[in-house]
């Protein structure tokens, strides 16, 4: 297990990046207040996946494709792509102490 953070030190609709495994992650707040957090590298062609509190999802600025915050599920991916996998999730825990880890 590694800490990532703190429940407290996220707001709803936030997001903060992390380490685990000498990969990063990334670790949101829903705006109704569920902790999620994804590999941030695209299933598609390893690009980066960025939050966007504007519309509630998870995007990868690469070629645009669209994620469901709340299970990494595809949203919207370009029409040129034959397929697009899910976002891969990180099993998360939480102490006593309000601290975050992944498991
Ligand atoms: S690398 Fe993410 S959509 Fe292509």
């Amino acid at each position: 297990m590694e800490k990532i953070g703190r429940v407290k030190d996220l707001k709803r609709g936030e997001s903060v990046s992390f380490q685990y495994q000498g990969k990063e992650g990334i670790l949101v707040k829903t705006k109704k207040g569920k902790l999620v957090a994804y590999s941030r590298v695209c299933p598609h062609e390893g690009g980066t996946i960025v939050w966007d509190a504007d519309i509630n999802k998870l995007l990868c600025e690469c070629h645009l494709s669209i994620f469901n915050v709340d299970d990494g599920t595809v949203y919207k991916y370009s029409s040129v792509f034959d397929k697009m996998d899910d976002l891969t999730p990180i099993k998360l825990e939480i102490d006593d102490k309000k601290d975050i880890y992944t498991i």
